[in-house]
């Protein structure tokens, strides 16, 4: 019989990755944990997928690959489906227990006051500790923060009662997922992994079964709290950096200075790394990790970390701040923003996917609704489909002869050649309010739009 993976050396896990006897389970097979649990199974060893979604695990078993916008893993899915070396389950006892390494890629979301919610981690490290059977890697991908895992999930694991004891029923490590939605394929092939662990051992064991699966350079972190905390550090610095030129670009409007102009020039300079305005930040990642910090933050000054604080308020802004700009766009034409029909181009919080969660559109729309305009949405990802209450457009050019505002909300491939001489051409009201500034806004004026860019100021 093959040793447990909690005491094998080096060259025994090693041996096992090389037979195909070690056996995977991933627990959450959502945006970042479906890919995850392909790859492994695509190197060879047999996976198994866990998720409380039914649906979702009705779909992949019958061979339905849930994530159409992630580029490569369609054919990896039919690979190994067809191979039998990847299914999924509902059934917690059967995947964790058939397998020998858990990993564990759970949604680590915040609630509505922004406090983030371990409940999906937590209640998974309860139902581990009442069912695991000795000797198991557990290794945990999602975002959380740095003391998290040393603290509260391995309490749990371990129990009040300490029926499990971490080094002698289990072994336990992370490996914090930073991959791009859209192109997690390709990031899965060349971003660099953060390895952290409560022991040597256990980070070597993890070492060796990513090394084997993912080609790319596996880091060796002090403990598992580094590893967190640099997953936070660069999401928080995008939040932060964003945030700065989102403020800029309030300043600058006013001042009649093109950001665009001002970015393009200073990317120039070798230290300047380059981030944009828009109408806001979403997604999973970047405004929740920022408030994860916060929180974690909370544990070490009196104070509030108030950097991080401050670019959160200026982020969360920039939904009014779009609609402020549409206000005094049609102000122009004197049309009153209520009773207005607005389309909006775009849904996901990020281009080129199919993914709406924080999305800056949600309060674009809220607001809208406020102030009385009827609102029609496209995206090409989500047509005729029921979104923050409203039911989208499977074409936006049909209703352009009836809208009298238009707001390109995310910068879709689809959207970029968008012509504005098309625009002026179609649209009721030439009001264009390009938050991703996507539209040359000197072609934009020539041919007559109204037009509105973050940051850009009138023409
Ligand atoms: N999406 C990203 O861009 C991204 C990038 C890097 C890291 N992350 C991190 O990866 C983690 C997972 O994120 P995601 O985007 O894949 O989330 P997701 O919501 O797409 O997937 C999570 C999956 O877990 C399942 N789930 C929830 N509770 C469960 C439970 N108790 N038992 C079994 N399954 C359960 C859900 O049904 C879902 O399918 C998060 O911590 C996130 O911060 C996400």
């Amino acid at each position: 019989m093959m040793k447990k993976i909690l005491n094998m050396t080096d060259s025994e896990i090693v041996d096992a990755i090389q037979s195909r006897s070690l056996n995977i389970c991933v627990i959450g097979i959502g945006r970042i944990g479906l890919p995850t649990a392909l790859s492994f199974a695509n190197s060879g060893l047999p996976t198994i997928g866990i998720d409380i979604n039914e649906k979702l695990v009705e779909m992949i078993n019958s061979r339905n690959f849930p994530l159409k916008d992630e580029p490569g893993y369609d054919v990896i899915f039919n690979k190994v489906v067809h191979e039998k070396k990847f299914k999924a389950t509902t059934n917690f006892n059967e995947g964790v227990n058939s397998s020998d390494v858990i990993i564990l890629s759970l949604p680590t979301p915040m609630d509505d006051k922004n406090i983030p919610d371990y409940s999906a981690l937590l209640s998974v490290a309860k139902k581990l500790h009442d069912e695991l059977s000795d000797g198991k890697l557990i290794i945990i991908e999602s975002t959380v923060e740095p003391g998290f895992v040393e603290k509260d999930f391995l309490e749990t694991v371990e129990g009040k009662d300490q029926k499990l004891k971490i080094g002698k029923n289990f072994c336990l490590g992370v490996c914090p997922e930073t991959a791009n939605p859209g192109q997690i394929l390709n990031d899965f092939e060349r971003l660099p992994r953060l390895v952290g662990a409560i022991d040597k051992h256990t980070q070597n064991l993890i070492i060796k079964l990513y090394k084997h699966v993912f080609t790319v350079n596996l880091i060796s972190m002090p403990d598992c709290k580094t590893a967190n905390a640099v997953k936070l550090t660069t999401n928080v610095f995008r939040d932060l950096n964003i945030a700065f030129v989102n403020e800029l670009a309030l300043i600058f409007e006013k001042a009649g200075i093109d950001i665009m102009t001002v970015l393009e020039a200073a990317k120039t300079k070798y230290n300047f790394q380059v981030h944009y305005p828009s109408a806001g930040v979403g997604g999973p990642c970047l405004p929740v990790n920022s408030y994860q910090m916060i929180n974690f933050a909370k544990n070490f000054t009196s104070k509030t970390f108030e950097l991080v604080e401050v670019g959160r308020k200026i982020n969360e802004n920039m939904p009014f701040h779009t609609v402020e700009l549409l206000e005094d766009a049609l102000n122009e034409i004197n049309l009153p923003l209520s009773g207005a029909t607005i389309l909006i181009l775009g849904a996901s919080y990020k281009p080129d996917v199919k993914d709406i969660q924080i999305s800056p559109v949600e309060n674009i729309v809220k607001l809208l609704k406020e102030k009385g305009a009827n609102i029609q949405i496209y995206d090409p990802y989500f047509k005729n489909s029921k979104i923050f209450g409203i039911t989208t457009l499977d074409d936006f050019v049909p209703n352009l002869k009836n809208s009298n505002g238009l707001i390109i909300a995310t910068a879709h491939k689809d959207f970029h050649n968008i012509d504005p001489k098309f625009l002026k051409s179609k649209m009721k009201n030439p009001v264009v309010i390009d938050s991703k500034n996507i539209i040359n806004q000197h072609l934009a004026k020539n041919v007559g739009l109204i037009y509105r860019g973050i940051g850009r100021g009138k023409l």
